[in-house]
Order: structure tokens, then C-alpha cells, then sequence
């Protein structure tokens, strides 16, 4: 088992086991499976956990939050993965001439699951990518969260719901105690801040904790 780049969970992922296994299953079915929902909602949090538990021998996990144009892409996740860098390295380091050859190279031809985090900035480069990816190795498969789907013919598109009420209270407890320890917190008061329909209001209160929950974006 290998996995690159998966980073280490800061806290509990709460409540996504459903989701967790919907998504597997899809990734068994289709080729490209996209996790799709509103900022905050948790899908690279989901994505991190398919990722560690994928049934795949090799993951890479590569978040493109940082790449702003569609045509860097495919160097973005070369670059990720190391592409052209020593033994893989397409022609004495010129692997930036071909990115997608690159990445084949690291990938091999076993059985690979390639998460690309934070797709929505650069959906048609994402969506090059993959539609290029997975025409060239048969045992490749993708995970991908957006805010909207790649739109490829190879893609099942996974429409992560809101966390439960339950769910969402414990959330916002857990990272207002982390935050301050000893804080007061009525049950009222929180079940009000995440009551269904004010899903932004209580994510935007967790991501506001200072130093809790935006460290794990
Ligand atoms: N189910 C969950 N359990 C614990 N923390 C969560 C959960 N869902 C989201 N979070 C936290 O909420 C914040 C936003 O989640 P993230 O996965 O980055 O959302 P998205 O990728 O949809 O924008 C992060 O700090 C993350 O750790
Ligand atoms: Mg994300």
C-alpha cells in the first residue's frame, strides 16, 4: 500500500460513513467519480478519507486549490507527483513538454486511484486531464471534489448531502471546546446555529473558530 500525499487527519471525520461508502461504490462501477457540493462542506475531508481507505495499491492524492488556469494542470499534477524526476522522468527532465506522459509514467499501469482536490478553479483542465488519463491506462481511476461536476462521459458525479443535525451540533461543539476549552454551550444556542437550511451559518461558524477547524481544510 502506498500513499502519496493523503495527509493525516487533524480531527475525527464526523458522521460521513454513508457517504464514505456510496462513494467506494460508485468507484468500483465507474471510471471518475466526482464528490460535488457547496465550499465547506466537507468533500475534501471525504476525499482524504476514500483516499486512505481506497482498495488500490497506489493513491495519489494532488489538491489543486492553488492552480489558477486550466492549462496548468496537467504540470501542476506532474509536478505533484514527481514526474520527471529521476527514474520516471520522461526525457532527461523535459517532462514539462508532456505533462500527461509524465504522469502515466508515475501512475504504471496497477491498479491507481488519483484524487484531484479542489477541481472547480479549473474544471475543463481538470477535465482534459482525466478524459486524457483514463483513455491511456485501463486500471486507473479517479476521485475528484468540485463544486461542479467535470462533465465527462466516464464520471459519476456524488452529491455530498449536508451533515445531519446531530452531526453538525457535535461538530461545532467539538471544535468551539477545541477553540476554547470550558466554553459554555447551550444545546439550544447550537441546535438553533445548525438547524437544516442554516447549513452556511453553521459551517461558516466552525471554519470561523480560530486555529480549530480551518486547520484541516
Ligand atoms: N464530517 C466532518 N467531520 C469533521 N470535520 C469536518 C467534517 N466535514 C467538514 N469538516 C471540517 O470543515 C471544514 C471544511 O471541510 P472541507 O473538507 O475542506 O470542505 P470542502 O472541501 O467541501 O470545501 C474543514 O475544517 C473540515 O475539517
Ligand atoms: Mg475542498
Amino acid at each position: 500500500m502506498v500513499r502519496h500525499g493523503v495527509p493525516h487527519e487533524p480531527n475525527p471525520l464526523l458522521g460521513r460513513e454513508e457517504d464514505i461508502a456510496a462513494v467506494e461504490h460508485l468507484l468500483r462501477s465507474f471510471r471518475a467519480v466526482t464528490v460535488v457540493g457547496s465550499g465547506g462542506l466537507g468533500k475534501t475531508r471525504l476525499a482524504h478519507a476514500v483516499s486512505r481507505r481506497a482498495e488500490q495499491r497506489v493513491v495519489h492524492f494532488v489538491p489543486l486549490v492553488g492552480v489558477t488556469a486550466d492549462e496548468d494542470v496537467a504540470a501542476e499534477v506532474a509536478s505533484a507527483l514527481g514526474a520527471g524526476e529521476g527514474r520516471h522522468g520522461a526525457v532527461s527532465g523535459h517532462a514539462s513538454a508532456d505533462p500527461v506522459s509524465g504522469i502515466l509514467g508515475v501512475l504504471g499501469s496497477g491498479p491507481t486511484l488519483l484524487a484531484l482536490d479542489n477541481c472547480e478553479h479549473v474544471i475543463r483542465g481538470a477535465a482534459g486531464l482525466v478524459q486524457a488519463l483514463l483513455s491511456a491506462s485501463k486500471d486507473l481511476r479517479v476521485l475528484a471534489t468540485s463544486r461542479a461536476p467535470l462533465g465527462l462521459t466516464s464520471e459519476a458525479v456524488y452529491a455530498l448531502p449536508e451533515l445531519g443535525l446531530d452531526t453538525s451540533v457535535e461538530l461545532l461543539t467539538q471544535r468551539a471546546r477545541a477553540a476554547r476549552p470550558g466554553v459554555q454551550l447551550p444545546p439550544d444556542a447550537v441546535g438553533g446555529l445548525c438547524r437544516p437550511g442554516t447549513g452556511d451559518r453553521c459551517r461558516g461558524h466552525v471554519q470561523a473558530q480560530p486555529g480549530a477547524a480551518g486547520r484541516g481544510a
